[in-house]
């Protein structure tokens, strides 16, 4: 059984979907991203990257670039999935679920560990969050938006920067909504 602050913290934690209308404060935004910054990074090289976005009118804007650019992925790549694309089809699902901030984290050029940097910093910021009692969630969809002109503009991005995770956050609307279950975790063996 989980006995200490941290261990509830990670066993409490969900993805949240559903956000109240209020703002989230720039201090505990910068908080979080100083979190994430701090986490585990391959020969300590520093080179993650952050952008906020807090604008309503853009989430919005950028949901429904992420929806056509998830699509043009999938139809380039030959992947087909009948209910995710009937999701990103939809006009009236807006993949950031009306949070009211998201947290873009990208790799500078010339990292050799770039996708677990950017995951471990995407993990503290999660957990940092729900310690916060913020909800996050990790929005896989809005993956694409890293070869979007518009967004890369607005968010300042220099070239040859990677987008690898993007984290939506606010002050959940259901609060009492208990962790996802797990299943028990599969050790494979333990050789002793
Ligand atoms: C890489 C990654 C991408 C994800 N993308 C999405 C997404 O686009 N939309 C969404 O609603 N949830 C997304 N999730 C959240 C997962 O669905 C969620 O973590 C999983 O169902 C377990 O639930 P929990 O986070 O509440 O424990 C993503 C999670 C990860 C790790």
């Amino acid at each position: 059984m989980a006995s200490n602050p941290i261990l509830e913290n990670i066993y409490a934690r969900r993805s949240v979907r559903s956000f109240e209308d209020r703002p989230v404060r720039e201090e505990d935004i910068n908080e979080l991203i100083k979190a994430g910054f701090h986490a585990a990074n391959g020969l300590n090289l520093q080179k993650l990257r952050f952008s906020v976005v807090t604008s309503r009118t853009k989430l919005n804007e950028y949901s429904a670039t992420g929806k056509r650019t998830f699509l043009e992925y999938m139809a380039a790549n030959d992947m087909t999935n009948p209910h995710l694309e009937s999701n990103l089809r939809n006009d009236g699902f807006d993949i950031f679920y009306g949070a009211p901030a998201a947290i873009f984290i990208y790799a500078a050029p010339g990292i050799m560990t770039a996708t677990e940097d950017a995951s471990l910093a995407a993990g503290n910021i999660m957990l940092a969050a729900a310690s916060m009692g913020l909800g996050t969630c990790w929005i896989g969809f809005a993956y694409h938006l890293g070869s979007d002109k518009v967004f890369l503009k607005d968010n300042k991005v220099p070239e040859g920067h990677k987008l690898l995770a993007a984290i939506i956050l606010g002050y959940p609307k259901n609060k009492d909504q208990m962790a996802t279950p797990r299943e028990r975790p599969h050790i494979l063996n333990w050789v002793r």
